[in-house]
């Protein structure tokens, strides 16, 4: 188990450039991320190197759909102050890591990698035999090490990616974290602690290594993160030495699987846009109730009344998501009854996705009319972010023999 865990405090994600945001990606993705925000540093970005991966032959649209994306961000409360938020292809540092890493990457890795042959029967109009393509996920990996993040907001169908990345970061760390005397370095930096700390850091070590006592790991983790004045390669050795291997440069990450969302389509299948099914989340509020109105419900509910069943409708997913027992309870009574109506009955998903979106769409609107302040924010993040991406990469340039001394 080779890890960091001063690292574990940092979380990344990224998206896609899709343009503006819906209600699934609300309740999926955003309301995960207002949570993560406020307890651990986060860097969220717009993968728009990603999105050439599919979209090559039509780019023109990507710059216009970041930003829509990202005003959508901050318009759900992403804020720039807890957390950064930069642009992919501004942090060139990705590229080089991707290109560096590819190095090391078996192809059965990349070409065993689900969404590969998923994707390329999925958009059999676009031809995506291409190197981009398969490098795609080692793409993503190089996103994520780069951060030395700790934590990986996924979906579902992501999860492989972050796997392939645990794979490829031991591997680097195995190839390029053995250092000819790692162990008297490894000793010369465990005294740098000072006596006492070096003296309980022998002990913690000996607990974990001989009797694999998970919390002398923890302890002598939080010993080494608590190591003021030691270098960061000095760090990277103790923790590589606590566990018994090498240095470790690009610690592994974890997935942290984001549950997939209650929040189902205008039809019932999931919200997506290419099903045309979504509520946008800045859908003006006639289009909302438009949209909600004319949703279509339990078939079997041809007159009014007729009575009929909510587990065939919709609808009735919507309450799962904005009504409480009180209104579960109504709806089930007065549909099976036919004592309300399909209107009456969505009249309170009406008003829940009102008050949802209304704070939305009045910071989205502050956004809008200040674009140099969304830029501002992006080039923060960006420097933020690039400034992290060069230290390691400082790191890993060391670590593959391409600095001459
Ligand atoms: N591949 C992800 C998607 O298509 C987006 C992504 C790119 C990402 N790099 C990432 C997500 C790094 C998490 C971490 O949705
Ligand atoms: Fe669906 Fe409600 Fe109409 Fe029943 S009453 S069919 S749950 S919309």
């Amino acid at each position: 188990m080779a890890s960091v865990s001063n690292q574990h405090a940092r979380v990344l994600s990224g998206m896609r450039p899709t343009g503006r945001l819906h209600l699934g990606h609300y309740h999926g993705v955003l309301k995960n991320w207002l949570e993560l925000q406020h307890e651990y540093e986060c860097f969220f970005f717009v993968a728009d190197w990603h999105a050439l991966t599919t979209q090559y032959e039509d780019p023109a649209g990507i710059p216009d759909s970041a930003r829509d994306m990202v005003i959508d961000w901050l318009a759900a409360g992403i804020n720039p102050s807890s957390a950064t938020l930069f642009v992919q292809s501004r942090v060139p540092e990705h590229a080089e890591l991707h290109l560096l890493l590819s190095m090391i990457t078996p192809l059965g890795w990349l070409e065993r990698v689900p969404t590969y042959k998923d994707q390329q029967e999925k958009l059999k109009e676009m031809d995506l035999s291409t190197y981009g393509f398969l490098g795609y996920p080692l793409l993503q990996s190089a996103d994520i090490l780069i951060y030395k993040a700790g934590q990986v907001p996924v979906g579902e169908d992501q999860i492989a990616h972050v796997e392939l990345t645990r794979e490829v970061a031991r591997r680097f760390n195995h190839i390029f974290g053995r250092e000819p005397d790692f162990e008297v370095k490894a000793e010369e930096a465990k005294k740098k602690m000072g006596k006492k700390n070096a003296k309980l850091f022998d002990e913690l070590r000996r607990r974990y290594q001989e009797q694999g006592d998970q919390e002398a790991l923890e302890v002598a983790r939080a010993l080494l993160e608590g190591q003021g004045n030691i270098t960061l390669s000095d760090r990277e050795r103790l923790f590589g030495y606590l566990e018994g291997g090498g240095r470790i440069i690009l610690p592994e990450p974890q997935a942290l699987l984001t549950k997939a969302s209650k929040m189902p389509g205008l039809d019932g299948q999931k919200m997506s846009k290419s099903y045309n099914n979504t509520i946008s989340l800045r859908d003006s509020p006639a289009e909302v109730e438009k949209a909600l109105r004319t949703m279509p419900t339990d078939p079997a509910r041809v007159r009014r009344t007729d009575p009929g069943d909510p587990d065939k409708c919709p609808v009735w997913q919507f309450h799962q998501v904005y009504s409480d027992s009180s209104v579960h309870e109504w709806v089930q009574q007065g549909c099976r009854s036919a004592g309300i109506g399909c209107l009456e009955c969505k009249q309170p998903i009406v008003d829940a996705v009102l008050a949802e979106l209304a704070p939305i769409q009045e910071r989205a609107r502050e956004y809008e009319a200040q674009p140099d302040l969304v830029r501002s924010i992006l080039n923060e993040g960006c420097e933020k972010a690039r400034d992290v991406a060069r230290e390691t990469m400082e790191e890993v340039r060391h670590a593959m023999s391409l600095v001459m001394s």
